[in-house]
């Protein structure tokens, strides 16, 4: 693992930051909350999300992290939501570990697919996966009326469309925070603070047995322009929080993800707003 790799992997992650807290200023302002009561904030991970179409398909961003020196640790299917996911981690443990999940495409409608091939096509092909991770703005704006009917069918296409390949959302590691002991206390501190936590009573994904917990906030909402120069305020990216177990027979934490929780998850991002946690 290379110094020069090191220092791109800090590159690329500042830059994911510094999109993602003008797209989610509450994720600012909990860093500051957090920050205030003494705590050093550590990322467990970045999410990224993408259309399975070339040249913005999952291999392409992944490429990037591998690399720089990453390590595949896992693969997802959610087939209720049409996606398909791959985790990474860095070997020295020094970095966040990566999701990144894409849209199965060919199993939305026709007419969907058909708004998804026009936007995609937009993109140069043969644009390299680092390209790709430091241009948000990969294609035009989409018309509200694309977005409106990419929302019926996927709340992740409508997403993707509106907002392009940037962080969907950072993860606190609750593993290194030092005056919150569980997530159930960080979470009451946040509700506290008058954050809405997506799964509303039932804020936590994932249990202990499973090696993993997490919870999130709702999406922030912001004011997005549309083709035409038409505004809506819509859900934009998270905050997340993460606590890991290590795994009998090991001194190491667990280092994948849970399909299950994740796929509640995704729904931080709903237009749809709070959804009850099952
Ligand atoms: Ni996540």
């Amino acid at each position: 693992m290379s110094a020069l790799n090191n220092f791109e992997i800090k590159t690329l992650l500042a830059h994911l930051w510094k999109d993602y807290k003008v797209m989610t200023p509450q994720a600012e302002h909990i860093r500051e909350l957090l920050e205030e009561r003494g705590e050093v904030l550590e990322n467990d991970h970045i999410a990224l999300r993408t259309f399975n179409l070339e040249p913005v398909g999952l291999k392409v961003l992944e490429r990037v992290f591998l690399d720089l020196g990453y390590v595949y640790t896992g693969e997802y299917n959610f087939d209720k939501k049409k996606l398909y996911a791959r985790s990474y981690s860095h070997p020295s443990g020094e970095f966040p570990r990566i999701f990144i999940s894409e849209l199965l495409t060919e199993r939305l409608s026709e007419s969907a697919q058909k708004i998804i091939r026009k936007i995609v096509s937009q993109v140069r092909q043969g644009t390299t996966g680092k390209h790709l991770l430091y241009m948000q703005s990969l294609w035009p704006k989409v018309s509200l009326e694309d977005y409106d009917a990419l929302l019926m069918e996927s709340e992740y296409a409508g997403w993707l469309a509106a907002f392009g390949i940037r962080a969907n959302h950072f993860t606190v590691s609750v593993n290194n925070l030092r005056t919150f002991g569980n997530l159930e206390s960080l979470n009451g501190f946040l509700e506290s603070r008058r954050y809405k936590l997506n799964g509303g009573s039932k804020p936590i994904q994932g249990h202990p047995g499973q090696y993993l917990e997490q919870s999130s906030t709702l999406a922030s909402r912001i004011a997005w322009e549309f083709l035409g120069g038409v505004i809506r305020e819509i859900p934009s990216c998270y905050y997340e929080f993460a606590i890991r177990y290590p795994v009998p027979g090991s001194w190491r934490l667990y280092d994948g993800f849970v399909a299950q929780s994740a796929d509640k998850i995704f729904e931080s991002t709903d237009v749809n707003g709070i959804r009850q946690a099952s």
